[in-house]
């Protein structure tokens, strides 16, 4: 087996390769003055079994090239099997037409990473699942769901905690980890009576002296959380805080989230976090390395990836 990273997120590439007593195979991606990028990788890998660990977030659109020409390079390299472990798969988001003459660039961006020459996509908590279907090669769609559960059992006390889906998108999500947790879930319903009317924020539930947990798959703006606490709080959540898988957090969002009445974000590290993430007071996070790790090693073993989260 030999593991690459591209430059989207070393800190967790690193971690994967120790959990896995693998060094990462020497390779260099680097700029040419205009940008172009060129990569070079510095090892025989010839006949290997190769994970490309690669999250196409900020820049999406560097990491996802860096990501192609990786790709292209290990298969000119004569690799025997190439997969792409995706921790965050951007353009995740624009999985159909919104409207007309709109593209489904998350469809593109598959069939771009299938013709680059991979055989097989490890991702994470993919935005919907059915994006799965996007590839037409094997792709296994891991939760970080079992992680999360561990943080959740070792912080809080289970009997006050209420479950809560940020929008009705997310209720199956939200579901599944109240199942695990033995926890009664809420749904905040988000609606805009009339055109021009602000949303209204209605919650189905009652959170009434409850611990609450927000649970996403993606926070970027912050601003779907920051509202929803506010919405919960506003009915009587003790305290509300939210545990997302991809901490994406564009532009001002760290800034909004510290300013919030969030108690804390946790996040998983499938983005890298920027140094005003690390320095947020209520933002944790926590490492899906070793979940990543094992698929890794069954996938490689030929074993069952689905039997982690029995
Ligand atoms: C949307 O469908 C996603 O699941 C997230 O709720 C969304 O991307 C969060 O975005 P923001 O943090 O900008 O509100």
């Amino acid at each position: 087996m030999k593991l690459v990273a591209g430059n989207s997120n070393r800190a967790l590439a690193e971690a994967i390769a120790n959990y896995l007593d693998t060094p990462l195979t020497k390779c260099v991606v680097r700029r040419f003055a205009d940008m172009e990028i060129f990569v070079e990788i510095e090892e025989n890998v010839r006949g290997e079994d190769v994970f490309i660990i690669q999250s196409t977030s900020f820049p999406a659109n560097d990491h996802l090239m860096e990501l192609l020409i990786i790709i292209d390079a290990l298969r000119r390299a004569s690799a025997r099997r190439i997969t792409a472990v995706i921790p965050y798969f951007g353009y995740a988001r624009q999985d159909r037409k919104p409207g007309p003459r709109a593209p489904i660039s998350a469809k593109l961006v598959a069939n771009l990473i299938t013709e680059a020459g991979a055989d097989r996509v490890l991702t994470l908590d993919l935005h919907a699942g059915q994006i799965q279907g996007f590839f037409d090669i094997p792709t296994d769609n891991l939760y970080a769901a079992p992680t999360i559960v561990r943080d959740i059992h070792d912080h809080f006390k289970l009997n006050s905690v209420m479950v809560v889906s940020p929008d009705v998108g997310g209720v199956v999500r939200a579901r599944g980890l109240a199942k695990r947790i033995g926890a009664s879930l809420a749904i905040v319903d988000k609606r805009r009576e009339r055109a021009g009317e602000s949303e209204v924020m209605n919650i189905i539930g009652d959170v009434d002296g409850r611990s609450c947990i927000l649970v996403d798959d993606i926070v970027d703006s912050g601003g779907t959380l920051c509202n929803a606490a506010e919405a919960l709080l506003a009915k009587g959540a003790t305290d509300v805080s939210a545990y997302i898988t991809h901490g994406v957090l564009s532009g001002a969002a760290v800034d909004r989230i510290a300013a919030s009445r969030l108690k804390e974000l946790v996040i998983t590290d499938s983005i890298e976090a920027t140094d005003s993430v690390r320095n947020a007071s209520n933002i944790r996070v926590i490492t899906i390395a070793p979940l990543i790790a094992e698929a890794v090693l069954r996938t490689a073993q030929e074993k069952s990836v689905s039997s982690l989260f029995h």
